[in-house]
């Protein structure tokens, strides 16, 4: 009901700025008598996945805190776990606005964000400040500057700093918005950076005696003979997790709505089909050895239930807590 309110005033201002001044706000109230606004309290659903206790399935997909700046609201509303990030190890401003659009008839974003970001330092310091109780993954990627070629040095830069403060480590090489990145999901550059990355965690694993799983996040665009190729790697450098999907580039979902010539990602229910396809075809072929955590339009307890059926151990949103709010979250815990 309260969202149902705020929303009609926050649809009407720019996406990115509705998004600003939300959260602006609701860390103002975290710690106040009014948190009970965004509070909720959800049963406990335990899961062990990755050689980790969730406390319940359902997370928050990285995006929409890439600083750290609100963890803690975001726990409050009851995810299980929180991703922060993309962060890269500079600052970057990411690319022009407006670069966020509502596609409101179809529930779904369009986003060419471009990994705006504060830093790998910034975030570590928010981290370091927060009070979240579940597990917080930590999703990296490279600078916009950096060559593609040398691109893994920036994946390992930002370990090194994220390592102590990860439950897990998400490796982003699926998003749309930065040139060429994708091209990190095949052959040798795959190789090479599935290598230098588990390499890396060895030995972080040795110097703070802790084992952080890694977590690759693939792309819903990739055909089903790319897809083989991408678990046959995870398996042979014992990858501890998919994160399966990030946006997708087809539009044809969304054909003659609003901004749907907008390029960019797309997001939110029309993302559903590609995204649990691409994690049926995944848990094919993993068979169990690799788990998946699953995101792409989940947007209510049928789309959560599909994910699972699908192959999903855990779930992620994002575009759906703008379309429907904080209540959508206790609402899938309490029934899944
Ligand atoms: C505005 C926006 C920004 C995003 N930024 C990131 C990001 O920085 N890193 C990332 O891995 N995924 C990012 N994503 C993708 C989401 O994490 C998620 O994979 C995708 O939106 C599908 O989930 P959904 O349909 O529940 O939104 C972003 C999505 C949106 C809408």
């Amino acid at each position: 009901m309260f969202y149902s309110c705020l929303k009609k005033i926050l649809f009407q201002l720019d996406p990115e700025h509705s998004h600003e001044v939300t959260f602006r706000y609701l860390k103002r109230i975290t710690g106040t008598p009014l948190q009970f606004l965004i509070s909720q309290s959800v049963p406990t659903k335990s899961v062990d996945c990755m050689g980790l206790s969730f406390k319940n399935p359902l997370g928050l997909a990285a995006g929409l805190d890439k600083n750290g700046d609100s963890i803690d609201v975001l726990g409050a509303m009851g995810f299980g776990f929180i991703e922060v990030g993309t962060v890269t190890p500079l600052p970057q401003q990411g690319n022009k606005k407006p670069r966020l659009f509502r596609v409101t008839e179809a529930e779904a974003l369009i986003n060419r964000m471009g990994f705006n970001n504060l830093g790998v330092d910034y975030l570590i310091n928010n981290i370091k400040c927060s009070r979240f109780g579940g597990v917080l993954g930590i999703n990296i990627g490279k600078n916009k500057e950096t060559p593609l070629e040398v691109s893994k040095e920036d994946y390992l830069i930002c370990m090194d700093k994220v390592y102590p403060y990860a439950g897990y480590i998400a490796v982003n090489i699926s998003s749309p918005n930065t040139e060429k990145l994708r091209q990190l999901q095949y052959g040798d550059l795959l190789e090479d950076m599935l290598t230098s990355v588990k390499k890396k965690q060895t030995q972080l694993h040795e110097q703070h005696d802790r084992y952080v799983p890694i977590a690759v996040k693939i792309s819903p665009d990739l055909s089903e003979e790319e897809l083989i190729k991408l678990a046959d790697a995870f398996l042979k450098h014992e990858i501890d997790g998919v994160i399966a999907t990030n946006t997708t580039l087809d539009h044809s979902l969304i054909q003659g709505l609003n901004h749907f010539q907008q390029s960019g990602g797309v997001s939110g229910r029309p993302l559903q089909i590609s995204s649990n396809e691409t994690i049926r075809l995944l848990s094919k072929e993993l068979k169990g050895r690799i788990p998946i955590i699953g995101v792409g339009g989940v947007d209510s307890l049928m789309a959560a239930r599909e994910k699972i059926a699908a192959g999903a151990s855990l779930l992620q949103l994002y575009s759906a807590l703008i379309f429907h709010g904080p209540a959508l979250i206790k609402k899938i815990i309490n029934h899944i």
